[in-house]
């Protein structure tokens, strides 16, 4: 099965390793990969490659998440599936999408999108039939994490954003995820997809941790992104220690699913990397040949 790749950065090359180390275990090859600046068209270089599945992995843009978005759309409506890890084009464009892969008759899949490869979506798709989900709980950025541990630790917030840069998991402009932008992004992505809730970012209520002065014992903040019909917000809040949402640390995430049938249930990973995506992308490909 042929793939044609956009981007060629960390998960892109994660992606590499993970097929070769697997292969005899899948039918997929990477045909082609498109670089920022290809005189070709997307259309030629889909047809050229002859792909039967576009793998999304450029760069974010957290204001339009374009130019992904076009990427996805275009090979949409050639007919050809896309496994997307870039959050772009679900949140701000999914239901459009998703409209075009169910006219075309081909999939839209995203895992990578929220908490890398752990089960989100497929979660909720393959293990929670027939529920609805109310509303949804989380701690979806590890920035923020790194930055209030740090500070715990008798750092500056300064200090905390440069660590947080050390290990490779800031945005180049950290006030993405200090303001709340990277949560209200992902939070977008679930809302689309689990509650067919029709926003972008922009309609997330956000406060980030900028300022931020740590709270008495016995307490800690994180980041939460919480959801409910109608309502979505991202917002610092001040947890016991105690507290589910306050035992994650670092790049670790949990998410919890409010439901109609199955009360509270969740997702939780422990320090994933780069690897962990590329696995997220690498299950999306295996459910397209199921
Ligand atoms: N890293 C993670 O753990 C992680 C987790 C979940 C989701 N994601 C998402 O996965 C995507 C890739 O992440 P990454 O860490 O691999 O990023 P990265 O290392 O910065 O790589 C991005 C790649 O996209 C290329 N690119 C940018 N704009 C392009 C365009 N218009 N056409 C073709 N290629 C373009 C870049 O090329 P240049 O080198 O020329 O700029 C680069 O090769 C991002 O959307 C990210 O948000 C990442």
């Amino acid at each position: 099965v042929k793939i044609a790749l956009i981007g060629s950065g960390n998960v892109a090359r994660a992606l590499a390793r993970l097929l070769d180390h697997k292969r005899g275990e899948h039918p997929f090859g990477i045909a082609g990969i498109r670089r920022r600046n290809d005189s070709e068209s997307l259309e030629e270089f889909l047809r050229r490659t002859n792909a039967e599945v576009l793998v999304e992995l450029s760069t974010l843009n957290p204001q339009t998440g374009e130019p992904a978005a076009t990427h996805v759309r275009t090979a949409l409506g050639l007919g050809i599936h896309v496994v997307t890890a870039n959050k772009g084009p679900i949140a701000f464009a999914y239901h459009e999408l998703a409209a075009i892969a169910r006219e075309r008759g081909v999939r839209l899949l995203h895992e990578s999108v929220v908490m890398d490869g752990a089960p989100v979506f497929n979660f909720v798709r393959n293990n929670l039939r027939g529920v609805r989900i109310l509303g949804f709980t989380g701690v979806l950025n590890s920035t923020t994490n790194v930055v209030i541990e740090a500070m715990e630790q008798g750092a500056s917030f300064e200090e905390g954003i440069a660590r947080a840069r050390e290990l490779g998991i800031a945005e180049a402009n950290a006030d993405y995820d200090i303001r709340g932008w990277d949560a209200a992004v992902k939070t977008a992505a679930l809302a689309n997809v689990l509650m067919d809730a029709r926003i972008t970012p922009a309609d997330v209520e956000r406060e980030g941790i900028e300022g931020l002065t740590l709270p008495g014992q016995g307490k800690t903040v994180r980041l939460v992104s919480r959801a409910e019909r109608g309502r979505f917000r991202v917002r610092r809040e001040v947890l016991l220690r105690t507290d589910a949402l306050a035992t994650v640390r670092g790049t670790s995430n949990l998410i919890l699913f409010h439901t109609d049938l199955m009360g509270t249930v969740g997702t939780i990973s422990i320090s994933p990397g780069v690897e962990q995506t590329a696995y997220g992308v690498y299950a999306d490909l295996l459910e397209l040949i199921r």
